[in-house]
């Protein structure tokens, strides 16, 4: 059976941060923390903290402002995480939840009702839990029969997903396959770290892969798709069960997220520009064929360089859009949300990119083509 992309979901959260709130608040801990710390200060036994600044923060990444699911914890200098209270077992988890509206969103729109559904995957940077997968509590919440897991290929998740969901169709496991990406980043980046306080954003998007003969008239075409992992230090969170027992170890900075972004940048963009232009010459695509590239969405200039290298001149907005403004970095989702805000004007036969990378490192390419 070929697999197609019937529809996509979105849901934002209702609280936006904006550059400035951001700065403001970090500033404050900051001076707070120096001021506690000012006789080690003093000695030169540590180092004081420098500012943040939203003039470096929408220059080095072209963020304007990030949505979160909690706003009063991650904005108060005095708490600098979101305050997310512990659910009873027997509620729905935030994480479920979020994914459930996100794919309630694409079922809508592909007119498909839960039960025909075979597979659910979660696929996403941090899952709230161990076990049981975050996959199955979607699929009860949904009224979903056939199986379920979650997968963590951190920002590649969602074309790690679209790949593995299409195989599931092509190999007769399931006719239609629903993927989702809730990102709580919220709680997995380290608020009081000047170099990547402003990255993340929360959100959660949804895919449906389907056999052609049962997906809407109007759906996308999947015309290749190709992953790549390639073992880095470079993005690393260390937070597992096995540091548990550290007293220290929980909320010291390598349990939460960390990176060397320049490094990350420089190594990064080759191997995902590179891996674009194998696939269009295996894919016979040639650049100008392409209408539109949405890129994963973790730094503007990065997305600036591989568009331009795949193109061969400057992309404009509209080849490659950015919701990086809006959304900042939401990891696995954020192509996703691309294609999915900026994918209406296509016509048949138009054929487009979705692309996301990251840690591991990790990237994904999926070719689709507007069909309907
Ligand atoms: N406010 C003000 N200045 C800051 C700052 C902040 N919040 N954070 C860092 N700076 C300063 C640094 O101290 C440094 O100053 P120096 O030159 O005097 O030492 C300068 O800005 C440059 O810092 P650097 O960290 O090298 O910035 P950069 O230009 O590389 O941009 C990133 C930082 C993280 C935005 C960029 O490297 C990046 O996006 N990399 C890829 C990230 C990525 O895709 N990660 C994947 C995550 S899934």
């Amino acid at each position: 059976m070929t697999p197609v992309i019937s529809a996509t979901g979105l849901w934002t959260p209702p609280h936006s941060v904006s550059n400035a709130e951001l700065v403001e608040s970090y500033n404050a801990w900051a001076e707070q923390w120096n001021e506690a710390h000012k006789t080690d200060i003093a000695s030169g036994a540590v180092e004081a903290k420098t500012p943040s600044s939203v003039e470096f923060i929408e220059k080095a990444s072209g963020i304007k402002s990030r949505y979160v699911v909690n706003k009063t914890g991650v904005v108060d200098p005095n708490i600098m995480r979101p305050i997310i209270a512990e659910r009873p077992n027997e509620d729905l988890s935030i994480l479920a939840e979020i994914a459930v509206t996100a794919a309630r969103h694409a079922l809508e729109t592909a007119g498909r009702d839960p039960k025909d559904i075979g597979a659910v995957i979660c696929a996403a940077s941090n899952m709230q839990r161990a076990y049981p997968a975050m996959a199955i509590e979607v699929q009860d919440a949904l009224g979903i029969d056939g199986f379920s897991f979650d997968m963590n290929v951190a920002c590649s998740s969602a074309t790690f997903g679209i790949q593995t969901a299409a195989d599931f169709v092509r190999a007769g496991n399931a006719k239609s396959v629903l993927m989702v990406n809730p990102e709580i980043t919220s709680g997995h980046l380290n608020w009081t770290d000047r170099d990547s306080h402003f990255i993340f954003g929360d959100v959660a998007t949804a895919v449906l892969v389907e056999a052609e003969d049962i997906a809407p008239k109007e759906h996308w075409k999947i015309l290749g798709t190709q992953l790549k992992t390639k073992f880095s230090n470079n993005i690393r969170n260390n937070f597992g069960f096995l540091n548990r027992a550290d007293p220290d170890g929980i909320g010291k900075a390598d349990k939460l997220f960390v990176q060397e972004g320049r490094k990350v940048f420089k190594e990064v963009v080759p191997m995902v520009s590179d891996m674009i232009q194998s696939e269009l010459e295996r894919l016979s695509i040639a650049p100008t064929d392409l209408r539109r590239m949405w890129l994963h969405q973790a730094n503007a200039n990065m997305n600036r360089l591989i568009a331009a290298k795949v193109l061969g001149h400057e992309a404009s907005d509209d080849e490659s859009p950015t919701v990086l403004d809006e959304y900042a970095n939401t990891s696995s989702a954020g192509s996703i949300i691309a294609f999915h805000k900026h994918s209406a004007d296509f016509k048949p036969g138009e054929k487009g990119l979705i692309c996301s990378f990251g840690a591991g490192y990790s990237a994904g390419t999926v070719f689709v083509e507007k069909a309907g």
